[in-house]
């Protein structure tokens, strides 16, 4: 398959991303797609799932192409990180790959027009594909007054959003991380849960948490009535075959082990308590198998961000017709 963006640099591919998406739903016949993508539907909390693949945070920071992701077959979508205020990305170099290491390497740090604007656009949305909200700190907020901007926006979003996902994961935001720690995260996650009612809220996490912090943080997080985790985020380490700068996040295929990791790792702390949370794996699904691998190890959801960079958005049509081949009764 030709896949021309992978020709452009990395930052003029990224910049033309939201065009590429419009003209891929554009082009793709409604009927070709909608055949497959209903594969394997799951109804959580009274939201109808028709299939478990759905599209990262960061993808659609600002909900610009909510539409036509969810006509590419995305089987939910992740809008955001979407910060309080509007604010700019860090300045220089800020997205790179490597194509033979299937790797992304980013330092963007929450560029966003801001909740007013995101609140706008989803208003404007006639969804039926469930749609979270990824919320974040604005970057000059400081960590003790970090739990006012998740307050804010979960008061903001919680009637729009089918779930609200709380991003303290992304290095991206000096001391963002720190805010995943029990001490920083007991004052105001509880506060973010009753905000949000009936509104769902989920916890995206890091990879590069030490066991015992993430063990710590899982168990805080139920006792304050969480619903679930995306696990997760990119990664600061690096492989010895990757020459990114040592800041900023990595994803795709060298996150692999370590999301599968944490997938293991959630559900063995949860035991139990796993039932009704709703768990989604994120980070380095790369192809089909790596999608029915998660769900075989225990994931009600699975998400990618990568893969759609390397495959386009054809991907997650992709998945649907190989599950088809696999399952051709599972489907109708
Ligand atoms: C360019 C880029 C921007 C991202 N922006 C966000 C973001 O704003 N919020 C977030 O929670 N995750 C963000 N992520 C992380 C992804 O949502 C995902 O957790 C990570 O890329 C691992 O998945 P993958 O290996 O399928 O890419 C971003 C990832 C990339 C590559």
């Amino acid at each position: 398959m030709i896949r021309p963006w992978l020709w452009l640099p990395a930052r003029v591919s990224h910049a033309l991303s939201g065009l590429g998406i419009e003209a891929a739903a554009w082009f793709n016949l409604e009927s070709r797609i909608s055949q497959n993508i209903e594969w394997q539907p799951l109804n959580w909390k009274g939201l109808q799932f028709k299939n478990p693949l759905g599209t990262a945070g960061g993808l659609d920071k600002n909900a610009e192409h909510v539409e036509a992701w969810q006509k590419l077959g995305a089987g939910f979508i992740e809008i955001g990180t979407v910060t309080p205020l509007p604010q700019k990305g860090n300045p220089g170099t800020v997205i790179d790959r490597n194509l033979k290491q299937l790797a992304v390497w980013n330092k963007l740090g929450f560029p966003s027009k801001g909740s007013d604007y995101v609140l706008n656009q989803i208003q404007k949305l006639t969804h039926k594909t469930p749609l979270f909200v990824n919320i974040g700190k604005n970057r000059n907020t400081s960590i003790e007054n970090a739990g006012d901007d998740y307050v804010f926006l979960t008061e903001k979003f919680r009637k729009v959003a089918d779930a609200l996902v709380v991003n303290i994961s992304s290095p991206n935001t000096p001391g963002l991380r720190n805010l995943a720690q029990v001490t920083n995260l007991e004052g105001w996650l509880g506060r973010v849960i009753q905000t949000a009612g009936s509104t769902p809220v989920l916890l995206k996490l890091s990879p590069d948490m030490e066991p015992q912090d993430f063990k710590e943080t899982v168990l805080l997080s139920v006792r304050e009535g969480i619903s679930g985790f995306i696990l997760t985020n990119t990664t600061l380490s690096r492989t010895p075959d990757l020459s990114f700068p040592i800041e900023g996040g990595v994803s795709g295929l060298p996150l692999k082990q370590k999301s599968l990791l944490a997938l293991d790792q959630v559900q063995s702390i949860l035991g139990s308590q796993r039932s009704s949370l709703l768990i989604i794996s994120c980070g380095g699904v790369m192809t089909a198998d790596d999608v029915f691998d998660r769900l075989k190890k225990g994931a009600d959801l699975v998400q990618t961000y990568s893969a759609l960079i390397f495959n386009g958005p054809g991907f997650l049509k992709d998945v649907a017709r190989i599950w088809k081949m696999l399952n051709p009764r599972k489907l109708d």
